[in-house]
């Protein structure tokens, strides 16, 4: 059956003569070589370039780019305002991330969402976030408000890098940090420095019996897994719609968990204030949260709706939804983490195991970022300027473009500064084989 058509979802409008036919052929089995590049003709990217680094941006089907085009024209011609609360996109997003609309707000980024849930909780002088040492600044930042404005402490665990973890690894971490001033639990998942992903569903169950609040870091879910957000049982995860997700510049997706689903989180909602708001009533207040099944009010209303939004990148992160949900969520997941894993596949053969830094064998803990040591000599992982100098001469030399980071490893007295390759929808395991062997061969060079 033509994915296209499948469960009724219509192609979007034509915005204009330049939009492609976003139609694809039918998958005949899930490596179906012809069907992937169908999928990979939906994007504009450029085709000179090797791109691996959706970890920070994705780039849109050529689809979405008209789809905002043409209603950022539309908005011109007949001066269109935006106050809303973008219920129709909320209903998409939904559909796709496994939770309710009342539960989903489109930000403007995962540092947006991790900053507007942030402020938004009753967090007093003495409470402790639990989280880790491996945090993008996107947490970091709003984390250090929290303590240098109400007193909030901070802990960090610690956590491990490479192959040899497990998932129970990472829950018995944070179990033997919580104290009884723990009220949150903030992680990465998957942390940007390893691509480590953090068990989120176990790590949740954990957070529930201490009566803890979840605040997931989780950039790079949207796009990425195929999670059906209630069932991870977190009360907020805070994601990006630009990278994985492939939507347009400046938009993230906020799931906030706003009814009590018993099978997943029986706990309490936690006292949660929609900050950044112009709906936010007058008068009178908001209704007590939920404590059944049903909503007591529509959360992501309040923070949807703040002065006037872009109906244009509305739309566009919308239709980019719907171009993935037209593909399939879980094919995508086991597609680019298909791709990862041969990637990994290819580094144990060349570099060896130990060379990775990101998880491969333990299923729960992987995802379509690769992080590892690329130098021949492991003592070069230390030095940022080489690290820095690999990169660029594989966008240089090569035409491929990774980025690296540098985090602390435990152990080790200076901090490692390994590559990171990104394997998504619009590359082949042929580009996968390439950046490998370009990679070992610039190692060569640079030994
Ligand atoms: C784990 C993590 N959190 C937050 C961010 C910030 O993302 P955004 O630009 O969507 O705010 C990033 C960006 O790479 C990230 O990797």
């Amino acid at each position: 059956m033509a994915v296209a058509g499948a469960g009724g979802v219509g192609l979007a409008p034509r915005a204009h003569a330049a939009a492609p036919a976003a139609s694809l052929p039918a998958l005949s089995s899930p490596a179906d070589r012809n069907y992937w590049r169908a999928v990979q003709r939906l994007f504009m990217l450029d085709k000179k370039v090797l791109f691996m680094n959706v970890g920070t941006v994705g780039s849109p089907p050529e689809e979405v780019v008209a789809t905002v085009d043409r209603v950022h024209r539309e908005v011109a011609i007949g001066a269109k305002s935006g106050y809303s609360d973008f219920a129709d996109v909320r209903a998409v997003l939904a559909g796709g991330y496994g939770c309710d609309p009342d539960e989903v707000v489109v930000t403007h980024n995962t540092s947006d969402g991790m900053s507007k849930v942030l402020a938004g909780l009753g967090l007093r002088e003495g409470d402790e976030i639990l989280t880790t040492n491996h945090e993008h600044a996107g947490g970091n930042a709003p984390m250090a408000m929290a303590r240098d404005r109400y007193g909030v402490v901070i802990k960090r665990v610690e956590v491990p890098v490479g192959n040899d973890q497990r998932a129970e690894d990472y829950v018995a971490l944070f179990r033997a940090a919580i104290t009884s001033r723990t009220k949150v639990m903030l992680f990465s998942a998957p942390t940007y420095k390893t691509g480590t992903m953090l068990p989120i569903a176990m790590l949740a169950k954990l957070a529930q019996e201490h009566g803890l609040t979840t605040l997931v870091d989780g950039a790079h879910i949207p796009g990425m897994m195929a999670y059906n957000f209630h069932e991870l049982g977190v009360d907020f995860l805070a994601g990006s719609a630009a990278k994985w997700q492939c939507g347009p510049g400046g938009t993230g997706v906020l799931y906030i968990r706003n009814k009590v689903l018993s099978q997943y989180n029986p706990n309490p909602l936690p006292e949660f204030w929609p900050m950044i708001s112009s709906s936010y009533p007058a008068e009178g207040g908001l209704p007590p949260r939920s404590s059944g099944s049903k909503e007591s009010y529509d959360i992501a209303k309040y923070l949807q709706s703040v002065g006037n939004g872009s109906i244009a990148v509305m739309a566009g992160v919308k239709n980019v939804c719907e171009v993935w949900d037209r593909i399939g969520r879980g094919r995508i997941q086991d597609y680019v983490l298909g791709l990862s894993s041969h990637l990994k596949d290819l580094i144990v053969e060349r570099w060896g195991v130990q060379s990775l830094y990101s998880p491969k064998d333990d299923p729960r803990l992987v995802c379509a970022l690769t992080s590892f040591n690329p130098f021949r000599d492991v003592n070069d992982v230390l030095d940022a300027k080489k690290s820095a100098a690999f990169v660029a001469r594989l966008k240089d030399e090569y035409g491929i473009v990774i980025r690296n980071s540098n985090f602390p490893v435990i152990g080790s007295s200076a901090e490692h500064v390994p590559v990171r390759v990104s394997t998504h929808l619009f590359h082949q395991s042929e580009d996968v084989d390439r950046v490998v062997d370009a990679m070992w061969e610039l190692s060569g060079k640079m030994a």
